[in-house]
C-alpha cells in the first residue's frame, strides 16, 4: 500500500480525481473495517483537495450521526430532512450549495463554511444509508464533475458492513 499519494501539479480537477481513484482503490483494497477505510478516504480528500471539512454521516435510529472526518468537530446528529445533508437523504440527491447562506435551514457547523456539496450514500437495495458531507472555505467550489467523481470514489466504499446496516448504532 502507497504511504504517501502522488498527484501531479497544475493539473485540472478531473485530472486530480483521475490520478486519486487508483491510488484510493489501493489504499482501500483489502481492508474490511470500516472505520479505518472512511478515516482514510477523508484524509485522502482533505489532503489533495484541501477543502475545509471532508466526512461521513450514517443512518442511525432515523437520524444522521457523525462518523468518521477530517476538519474542524461537527454538530453530531442531523434530523431527517433537516440542513443540506437531511435534505440529501430525503431527497435522495446529491446537493450543490455554491453559497451556504442561501440554503434554507443550512446547518453551520463551521463558520468558515461557504459552499458545499452533499452525496447520499446508498447500499445495493437502493436504501440510503448515509451521505459524504464536503465543506469549502470558498464559494463555488463544487459542481457536477466533483459530483461525477466524488460518486465514483464512494463506489469503493461498501455499504453490506456492519457500520452501514446499523451494526454500529
Ligand atoms: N452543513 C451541514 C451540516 C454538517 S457540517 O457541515 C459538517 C448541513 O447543513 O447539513
Amino acid at each position: 500500500m502507497a504511504e504517501e499519494l502522488k498527484i501531479s501539479k497544475n493539473v485540472s480537477k478531473e485530472g486530480m480525481y483521475r490520478e486519486l481513484y487508483p491510488q484510493l482503490c489501493a489504499l482501500l483494497e483489502g481492508e474490511l473495517d470500516s472505520v479505518a477505510n472512511l478515516g482514510n478516504f477523508c484524509a485522502v480528500l482533505h489532503e489533495v483537495f484541501g477543502w475545509l471539512w471532508v466526512g461521513f454521516y450514517r443512518v442511525c435510529d432515523q437520524q444522521l450521526v457523525l462518523g468518521p472526518f477530517q476538519g474542524p468537530l461537527a454538530c453530531t446528529r442531523i434530523a431527517y430532512g433537516k440542513g443540506v445533508c437531511g435534505t440529501a437523504w430525503a431527497e435522495k440527491k446529491v446537493q450543490i450549495v455554491p453559497d451556504v447562506n442561501q440554503f434554507p435551514g443550512h446547518i453551520a457547523c463551521s463558520s468558515a463554511s461557504r459552499s458545499e456539496i452533499v452525496l447520499p450514500i446508498s447500499d445495493r437495495n437502493g436504501k440510503i444509508v448515509g451521505v459524504l458531507d464536503i465543506d469549502s472555505a470558498d464559494y463555488g467550489t463544487f459542481d457536477l464533475i466533483d459530483a461525477q467523481y466524488l460518486k465514483q470514489l464512494l463506489s469503493l466504499i461498501d455499504t453490506d458492513l456492519p457500520f452501514w446496516q446499523g451494526g454500529l448504532c
